[in-house]
This record gives C-alpha cells, sequence and structure tokens, in this order.
C-alpha cells in the first residue's frame, strides 16, 4: 500500500482526543511535510493537553494563585548581616570537600526564547564581558574551569538547550574549541516541548505541516534530565548535586563551596538562594511557607499591599527573600519528580498558563499574526520542585556577588547593567587587594577593564592572584587580567 493510502494511527488517535485538527492538511502534504508533523505530534502527551485544557482553561482555570495560609520563609542570614559566622566556614569546609570529591556537576539551562532581549542567537552566546566581549557560555566555562582546577575534580558541565536552539549552540561550542574545557565532559540535551493551545484546548497549527509548539519551561528540565539520561551519567560519574543556574546571570557563582555544603549539612533535596528585595515592587518571586511547605510566589501573584508590608520588628520588608533562581538538586530527587510526573503516578510539576500571540495559520491555510492573544502555552517552573523537596533550605547570598541578570535590550536587568555590575566587581576586588581604583558612588570605576574567572572568581582567588603578580600591573584602561 502506498504511504499516502496508509492512515497513521496517530491520525486516529489525535481526532479520538478531538484534536484531529492537527492533521486538517495531511492529504496535500508529501512525504518530508508528514514525517515532520507525525514527529511533533508524537512528542505530545494528549492525556496531559485534555488536564491542562480542564485545570487552566476550564472555568476558574485563570484564578489566582492559593495564597492561603502564607508567611515569609526562614533563610541562613550571611554572617554580614547576623548569620552565623562558624556555621558558614563549616558549610564552606563541607562543599569544598564535595567538590574535591568530585560529587558535584554543574547544569545550564538554556533553552529560553529570550525574546525580551530580542538578540537573534541562542542567549549563551550573547556578547556580556566589558572588554574582552566574552560571550555568557565562555564566562561559565572559565568559571568552571576554574573550579575544577582549585578543586582537583574538573565538573561534568550540562546544558539544556531548546528544539530551536540546539544546533547553534553546539556548534558555537566547537567552533570556540569549548572554551578549553574537555568536550568529553560538557553534555547538551534538548528541553521538552509543549503545543500550544487555543482557549477552548485545541491544538494550533504554525503551519500545515507544523504544530505550535514551544519548550517546556525550565521546570522542564527536571523530565529533561532524566529522559536523556543525564542523570544516569551523573550516577556513573559519582555526582550527587547538581548547582543549578541560567544562562542569563554573568555574575552567578556557578560553583560555590558554601551554598554547596549548607545544602549538604542540611540534608536538603533542593536549596535556592536569596537576595534580599531591593524594593517592594522588585519583580522577583518571593520564598514563603505555606502550610509548612517551601513555596515561592511570583510577584505578579503576591498582591502590592503584601509586598509592602514592614516587618515591625527589623523594619524591613516581610517578604523579604527574592529568588535569583540559583539552585542546588539532589541528583536522586530529580530522578524521582521527574518519573513520577512522567509515569502520572507521583509528585509532579505544576504547569503554568501563559496566554500569548500565537503565529498560526486559518482554516485555509494562511499564516495568521494575531495582534492579541488567542491561546495558551503551557510551562513549568523548577522552583515548583522546592515544595516536595525533603529539608528544602534558602539561604541568603550577596547580590553583587551572584546576580545580575541579561533579560531586557534596555534598562533594568540589561546587557548594560550586567556589564556595570561586572566592573563593579572587579572594582571591589581590586580595592580590596589593595590597588587604587577611581569609581564613582555606585563603585562604577572610571577606566574600562575585565578579570577573566581563571585569574580569580571571588574575592580570595582574586587576592591570591593580584598578590602573587609581578610586577603589579597599573590600574588603566584597558587592563585585562588573566
Ligand atoms: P526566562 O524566564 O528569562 O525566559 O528564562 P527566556 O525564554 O529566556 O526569556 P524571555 O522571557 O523570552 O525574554 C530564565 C532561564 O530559564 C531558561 C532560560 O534559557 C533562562 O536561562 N529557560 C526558560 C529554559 O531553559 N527553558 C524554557 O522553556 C524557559
Amino acid at each position: 500500500m502506498s504511504e499516502t493510502a496508509m492512515p497513521h494511527p496517530l491520525l486516529e488517535t489525535f481526532a479520538q482526543a478531538g484534536q484531529g485538527q492537527v492533521f486538517a492538511f495531511w492529504a496535500e502534504l508529501d512525504a518530508a511535510g508528514r514525517r515532520a508533523l507525525l514527529a511533533q505530534a508524537g512528542e505530545i502527551n494528549l492525556g496531559e493537553v485534555a488536564q491542562l485544557t480542564r485545570t487552566l482553561l476550564g472555568p476558574g482555570g485563570a484564578a489566582g494563585v492559593d495564597l492561603s495560609g502564607l508567611v515569609p520563609a526562614p533563610f541562613v542570614a550571611r554572617p554580614e548581616s547576623g548569620g552565623d559566622g562558624a556555621a558558614w566556614a563549616r558549610a564552606r569546609a563541607a562543599g569544598e570537600e564535595a567538590l574535591r570529591a568530585g560529587r558535584v556537576a554543574a547544569f545550564t539551562v538554556a533553552g529560553g526564547q529570550g525574546t525580551r532581549l530580542g538578540y537573534a542567537g541562542p542567549k549563551g552566546t550573547f556578547p556580556v564581558t566589558p572588554l574582552k566581549q566574552k560571550p555568557l557560555f565562555q564566562v561559565f566555562a572559565e568559571k568552571l574551569a576554574a573550579a575544577g582546577r582549585r578543586y582537583g575534580r574538573p565538573l561534568p558541565w550540562f546544558i539544556m538547550t531548546s528544539h530551536a536552539n540546539h544546533a547553534q549552540t553546539e556548534a558555537f561550542f566547537a567552533e570556540h574549541r569549548f572554551f578549553g574545557l574537555d568536550r568529553a565532559r560538557v553534555h547538551f540535551f534538548r528541553q521538552g516541548r509543549m503545543p500550544a493551545v487555543d482557549f477552548s484546548g485545541k491544538i494550533l497549527l504554525a503551519a500545515r505541516d507544523g504544530i505550535a509548539m514551544s519548550p517546556d519551561g525550565h521546570g522542564g528540565s527536571l523530565r529533561a534530565l532524566r529522559r536523556s539520561g543525564a542523570l544516569d551519567l551523573m550516577k556513573d560519574a559519582g555526582v550527587d548535586t547538581i548547582t543549578y543556574f541560567q544562562v542569563d546571570n554573568p555574575l552567578v557563582r556557578c560553583v560555590d563551596p558554601e551554598f554547596i555544603g549548607w545544602h549538604l549539612l542540611h540534608g536538603a533535596e533542593m536549596s535556592a538562594k536569596m537576595v534580599p528585595k531591593a524594593y517592594p515592587e522588585e519583580k522577583l518571586g518571593h520564598f514563603c511557607l505555606q502550610h509548612g511547605r517551601l513555596v515561592v510566589i511570583e510577584y505578579s501573584d503576591l498582591p502590592l499591599a503584601v509586598q509592602r508590608e514592614i516587618d515591625p520588628q527589623t523594619g524591613r520588608l516581610r517578604y523579604l527573600a527574592g529568588s535569583i533562581a540559583i539552585h542546588i538538586l539532589d541528583r536522586e530527587f530529580v530522578r524521582r519528580l521527574a518519573a513520577g510526573s512522567a509515569a502520572g503516578t507521583g509528585p509532579a510539576l505544576p504547569f503554568h498558563r501563559a496566554d500569548k500571540k500565537i503565529a498560526t495559520i486559518d482554516a485555509a491555510g494562511n499564516p495568521v499574526k494575531p495582534d492579541r492573544p488567542n491561546g495558551a502555552k503551557f510551562e513549568m517552573f523548577v522552583f515548583d520542585a522546592l515544595p516536595f523537596a525533603r529539608n528544602g533550605l534558602v539561604i541568603e547570598t550577596r547580590r553583587a556577588d551572584d546576580f545580575s541578570p541579561v533579560k531586557n535590550a534596555d534598562g533594568v536587568d540589561s546587557p548594560r547593567t550586567a556589564r556595570e555590575d561586572l566592573l563593579r566587581q572587579y572594582a571591589r576586588w581590586l580595592k580590596s587587594a589593595g590597588a587604587g581604583v577611581p569609581t564613582d558612588g555606585s563603585g562604577l570605576p572610571a577606566v574600562v577593564l575585565e578579570v577573566s574567572p581563571l585569574f580569580g572568581d571571588d574575592e580570595d582567588s582574586f587576592a591570591r592572584s593580584w598578590a602573587a603578580r609581578v610586577p603589579r600591573p597599573e590600574v588603566t584602561a584597558g587592563l585585562y587580567l588573566e
């Protein structure tokens, strides 16, 4: 029988699920078009789509999140904000020991679409450093190389991409010879996708032979770690602890022994870093406890009046702890959550609905570019794993040493702010090592310079390298320390 005459079982399955429109143009597609469409359709879990349509698109589906029983979450304060210095020292020692034992892998989520930045390539290829214009991926690669050297154990690095940017990401690393890392230790895998649906739950086509699919959110990383075999690779390598960070944050301490140590000593399955919110309306999620469970409530879900509440004892914001998307995950915790959600038997990350303008085609197959939202995308968020974690822990970090994301083309959280925060960090390190650096009131140096993470990736390592550098370089425009 010819390919044309033979109906594919997926067509029947989709028709029975009320999603027959996905194959509306089947009869006119050539073999390549049919293969492409079937491959996409095969990725879709129709039961999951039906359930999301019922729960998120049905009556009450757009209702706000449950805020009952919410209180601010406790967190471990840094020594300079009143925390126990000896306990931080113990945490550092425990983290360093784990790193020396090779128990830690780095994990970057880089599957986002980066729409706000409006940059054509994968975000990790975006140039961020002030002088050398190093791309984000190179900044992380050098931080990982520095940690590998310091602890005598190179860290494996797992990078989650999307279908849209996977090939470009791999090619970028190959072109740059993996920035000096051992390529056998760098692992790329794609995250999952979800179909976009109209407001009645019908899956939308992007073309006659293509479904409107988009990445399933950074929370999809847990499923993808399992599905891709990354967790098994980690297990074989003796890795049980995963340091998770986002591709958009050049300041992140990718390998932070204190954070790793706190996580391990606390017996946590998942840990998170917080920064005190700079002002009530700052767009960060809030660490809270809800009926005893650690949760993150997004800024858009917490009423402004609540965000502005002041704690009478401290005089600071009551909901102070802002989430900056830096985590430590226990390998088997990830496996348990991912397996439970795959089988539909265990706890699973919830999906969130985002109403979007989704480019699609009409019944005649002509392109439609809507000027208002015409459907919904479904995404998972990694912080939704926190309530499932045993002994979930939040620790404080210094914003200036950990967080300055590149989200927007201009304004807050943009390439300019990240570049300036990097410059301020170099100036602080230089000053504390005893070098004279003219800065403005915000700590921004008057000259453009750059420090490679291979020279120093924190105040201590910088100070050591600086002390060892003879003759001592002059701090002038164009200074590059490597
Ligand atoms: P954002 O929430 O900033 O989204 O991602 P984004 O897609 O990168 O950017 P916009 O919203 O379109 O402007 C935060 C982090 O999570 C990753 C991103 O790559 C970034 O590191 N992410 C996000 C994924 O890996 N997959 C996703 O599906 C979404």
